[in-house]
Parts: C-alpha cells; sequence; structure tokens
C-alpha cells in the first residue's frame, strides 16, 4: 500500500505542469475568439458609391442632409450602420458633400442656413459653408466626399467614418 504524501518538489512540478496546461487551453480558444472579435478593426475598408438621391430631389443652392450605409459598418452594427453628410448643390448645378463629423472629436455638426455655417454643438466649432474652420477648436477643415451623378443619381464616395 502506498500511502505516501507527493513531496513538496513532485507538488510544485505538478501543480505548473496543471497552470501549464491551463494556459494552453485558455490560448487555444481565447485567440481565435478575441481574433474574430478585433479583426474587422484592421480590415481595410473599402471605399463604395453610395447613393444618396436622384439629382432633381436637391434644389440649387440648398444644403440638405443625407443618410446611408456607413462603408465600415460591421454586421452587428444595428442602427450605428447609418450615417449621414451634408450635401449642398451649389448654384451651378455642382454637388459637394461634407461630413457630419467634427474633426475636432468627432461630433455631428449641423448646417445653419440663416448664417451660412456649419456649427459644432459640443465645443462650439465653427465651420465656413466650404467647410473649412472659421472658430473653435476644430483642427482642420470637414472633410469631404467625392460627389458624382450617375443614371441621374446623386452618389457619395464613402469610407471608414472619418473621426479623427
Ligand atoms: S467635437 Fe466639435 S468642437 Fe469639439
Amino acid at each position: 500500500m502506498s500511502d505516501a504524501v507527493p513531496s513538496p518538489g513532485r507538488r510544485k512540478l505538478l501543480a505548473r505542469i496543471s497552470i501549464g496546461l491551463g494556459c494552453v487551453g485558455a490560448a487555444l480558444i481565447g485567440v481565435p475568439v478575441v481574433g474574430f472579435l478585433l479583426a474587422p478593426l484592421f480590415e481595410a475598408v473599402a471605399k463604395t458609391w453610395r447613393s444618396v438621391g436622384p439629382v432633381e430631389q436637391f434644389k440649387n443652392g440648398a444644403t440638405v442632409q443625407v443618410k446611408f450605409a456607413d462603408a465600415s459598418s460591421v454586421a452587428w452594427a444595428g442602427v450605428t450602420a447609418q450615417t449621414a453628410a451634408w450635401l449642398r448643390r451649389e448654384l451651378s448645378g455642382e454637388f459637394v458633400a461634407f461630413a457630419v463629423n467634427c474633426t475636432h472629436l468627432g461630433c455631428p455638426v449641423r448646417w445653419l442656413e440663416n448664417a451660412d455655417l456649419f456649427m459644432c454643438p459640443c465645443h462650439g466649432g465653427v465651420y465656413y459653408n466650404d467647410g473649412s474652420v472659421a472658430a473653435g477648436p476644430p483642427p482642420k477643415p470637414l472633410t469631404r466626399y467625392p460627389v458624382r451623378v450617375r443614371d441621374g443619381q446623386v452618389e457619395i464616395l464613402t469610407g471608414p467614418t472619418p473621426i479623427t
């Protein structure tokens, strides 16, 4: 009969083997899960042309907000997959689109028709109607999206939400 108690050295060795096997098991399960969750953050997002409406819907000289699906959204994004831009049809008929996100910390800017300015409510950032900075903390102009007209539809080339 062997009632021998393992020696302290053997007990330590068994404990280390148990901990080591536990770490290996956790890594085998955890690495793929973490990789799956973080992969979307490191994938290059292709820019996508999004239709925002027929040309005749936009009046010359007017700036309106248009909504579209964010090119960088993930499958589980829900309503956050929707984003927006400010679209202006110049008096000449040309289109210009600005990101709604302030270049300071990303708050959505508002278009003030009467003042002819974009205003950011978060820290008082102000932009002229061409998107350049008029006042406040924004470090650079509003991001512009390329715009084109195809088959009577105004399209915006969307990419990841331009938050700096
Ligand atoms: S986020 Fe717009 S001014 Fe700070």
